[in-house]
């Protein structure tokens, strides 16, 4: 498969916020108080949608009760799950492809008076980025692994730099999410995405921007994880269980 890297930096200016794809850039002449009237707005839409993730999004990531901790938010985008997870008490580093999705989440975090740990931009090459300044205990990924067709590699730079008893969260598409984009089957967990004639109509079902998106079973993800990591937890999000959170432990 062919995937451009630079198109994709350049696609991620407009992530998904509150059900659209948003330029983070748009925030960047906004006042502190109009970032946090627009928090306060679109959080709901972000995490309360009956027909997306219905709240059990933000319980099986954990998102608003783990304390005191420190994460990575790997592809984190305008930063709402870093916020939560700094409401918390914990230290967050924030990651991303693009510097403005860096700035803006920034911003987000600063308006609610918390400061990121560290912001880390992530490249496509070994070792994707630098070192986070403490051993991490949470690498966040929400809605990225499954854009990235090197995902073993990135899970395999996440071992790298979490500390032993720390843990991988993921919110991941499934082949639900698949059947229901395309009404087709997806195919073995060892074919390539890509190449399924109906790629590009799951691509463009699943978001409105980027050019790459996998699909995940327990089974595949385990595959990805290479025996580095065990899987502690799987739950399905939405009616139609297009979506899943998985926690992944040390193996
Ligand atoms: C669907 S958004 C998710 C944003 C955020 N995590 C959330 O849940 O709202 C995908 C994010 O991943 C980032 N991204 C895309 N490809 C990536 C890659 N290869 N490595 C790291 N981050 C990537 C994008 O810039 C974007 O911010």
């Amino acid at each position: 498969m062919t995937y451009n890297f630079a198109a994709q930096r350049e696609a991620w200016a407009k992530p998904p916020i509150g059900g659209r794809s948003v330029a983070s850039g748009a925030l960047k002449g906004w006042s502190d108080e109009a970032i946090r009237m627009w928090t306060h707005q679109t959080w709901p839409r972000q995490y309360g949608q009956p027909s997306n993730f219905d709240g059990g999004y933000l319980k099986h990531l954990g998102i608003e009760t783990t304390l005191d901790k420190t994460v990575m938010d790997f592809g984190c985008g305008f930063g709402f799950d870093s916020l939560g997870y700094a409401r918390g008490g914990c230290k967050v580093v924030l990651a991303d492809i693009r510097l403005d999705n860096l700035a803006t989440a920034r911003r987000v975090l600063m308006a609610h008076d918390f400061m990121p740990l560290e912001s880390r931009l992530v490249t496509d090459q070994h070792p994707f980025f630098d070192d986070p300044p403490e051993v991490l205990d949470v690498f966040h990924c929400s809605g990225v692994l499954h854009h990235i067709p090197y995902a073993s590699d990135i899970l395999r730079r996440a071992s790298e730099v979490l500390a032993p008893d720390g843990e991988i969260r993921l919110m991941l598409y499934t082949d639900h999410l698949f059947r229901t984009m395309t009404k087709q089957e997806p195919g073995g967990i060892d074919d390539d995405v890509s190449q399924h004639p109906a790629f590009e109509r799951y691509v463009r079902g699943c978001d409105a921007v980027g050019y790459y998106a996998d699909w995940y079973t327990p089974e595949k993800l385990l595959k990805r994880c290479a025996g580095l990591f065990d899987l502690a937890e799987w739950h399905y999000l939405r009616p139609d269980r297009g979506n899943a959170v998985a926690i992944l432990r040390r193996a």
